[in-house]
């Protein structure tokens, strides 16, 4: 049987109550479906530094590179506001990132029918809504040297970024976009500035020679990123993977996400590299949403994002494509039945805490198998 290592990082805040609800849909699988997972839990940010003085343990560092996939809760909150920089909760989210070489964030921006109505944008507009963003997460302007504040001796200082792409980074990310477009809609849409950057000229090249030579297949189309955001919001259903860089990328998702509704919906993934000799990749799961300190205990927040990004987990690390489809077909279902949290209630709605709407969709789950 193929490997399934799971890790579970609950993190702060309502990370754990967000991953009690998930943690009860792999105890249903593993107990009724044979699914096989084999779990282990870890300390990242503020409970780790309680726990150990550190954003994230060596131990529980090492079990994340050994795992198949590692689902992440989230992590911060004004209790480490004071904690140093390096030590600080985030920091362990971003160590993750780099030692597991986790390159490639896949944001999704679905449309719930149900929810088709609460978007700031006209129903017509997103309704029916399904699109994948490929950002490029390890290089680019948040990484390339130099970077720095220089002083320039006459009273003026100099803020430097630079935005470096090699062919490598850009053959990868593409890779995994082109990769992904075969399982949907089977088009890319790549999305740079090369009209004013020499990175955005290479990025287009090395883009246009990928497809050129492995995945011809897929439709492949260029936009500049600033007519991307607007393509965004005027027509989006026109896309089906976007593939762009760090910096684009952290807006567009942004942009893309806020089309379907509230950050407790909204999942993610980051993925590394296959292996060379098994081929399974690295990868990491978690909700876009942080901590939520305002409504942590309350047992008020919504854990869709972070069963959603378990679906994410079942389709991509373990293909389980049933699976991942019956499990999204359930978030679906609940909200088709009026049952909402506080972020997504409307009028005539049912509105319930987070472990109702966990239970829902775990029986929504078990009704559709
Ligand atoms: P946040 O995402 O935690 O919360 C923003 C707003 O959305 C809050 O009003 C919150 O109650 C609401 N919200 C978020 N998730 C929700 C959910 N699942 N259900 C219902 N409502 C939800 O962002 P904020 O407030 O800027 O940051 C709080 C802490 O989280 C900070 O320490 C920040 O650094 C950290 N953070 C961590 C992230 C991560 O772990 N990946 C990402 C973003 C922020
Ligand atoms: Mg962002």
């Amino acid at each position: 049987m193929v490997s399934k290592k799971l890790l579970l990082l609950p993190g702060d805040g309502i990370g754990p109550e967000a991953m009690a609800e998930v943690r009860k849909i792999i105890a249903y699988m593993n107990a009724e479906l044979e699914s096989g997972f084999e779990l282990d839990e870890g300390l990242v940010g503020g409970s780790a530094y309680d726990a150990h003085g550190l954003a994230i343990s060596e131990a529980d560092m090492a079990k994340a590179l050994a795992s198949d996939a590692v689902l992440f809760g989230a992590v911060g909150g004004p209790k480490w506001d004071s904690v140093p920089y390096d030590l600080r909760p985030e920091a362990g989210l971003l160590r993750l990132r780099k030692d597991m070489e986790l390159f490639a964030n896949l944001r999704p921006a679905i449309c719930y029918p149900a929810l088709a109505d609460s978007s700031s944008l006209k129903k017509e507009i997103v309704e029916g809504l399904d699109i994948l963003i490929v950002r490029e997460l390890t290089g680019g302007v948040y990484f390339g040297e130099p970077k720095e504040i220089r002083d320039l001796g006459n009273g003026q200082k100099r803020g430097i970024d630079t935005q470096v792409y090699d062919t490598y980074e850009i053959e990868r990310i593409s890779g995994v976009a082109f990769e992904l477009a075969r399982t949907r809609g089977n088009k890319v849409t790549s999305m740079e500035k090369r009209n004013v950057m020499k990175s955005g000229v290479l990025w287009n090249e090395v883009v246009t020679a990928t497809h050129k030579a492995k995945y011809a297949d897929v439709t492949l189309e260029h936009m500049l990123a600033d007519a991307g955001g607007m393509q965004l919001v005027r027509w989006p259903k026109q896309f089906d993977v976007i593939v762009t860089d760090n910096l684009f990328g952290d807006m567009l998702s942004d942009i893309a996400a806020m089309l379907t509704g509230s950050l407790g919906m909204l999942p993610s993934a980051s993925l590394g590299a296959p292996d060379a000799r098994t081929g399974s990749r690295k990868a990491l799961y978690e909700p876009v949403h942080g901590s939520a300190p305002d409504i942590a205990g309350t047992g008020a927040a919504n854990p869709i994002a972070m069963i959603a990004s378990f679906a994410m987990c079942l389709r991509y690390s373990f293909n389980m494509v049933v699976e991942a489809d019956r499990l999204e077909a359930a978030i679906a279902g609940v909200l088709d039945d009026g049952i909402r949290t506080a972020d997504i209630m409307s009028e005539g709605k049912t509105r319930v805490g987070t472990t109702e709407m966990g239970d829902a969709i775990l029986a929504k789950f078990k009704a559709l198998a």
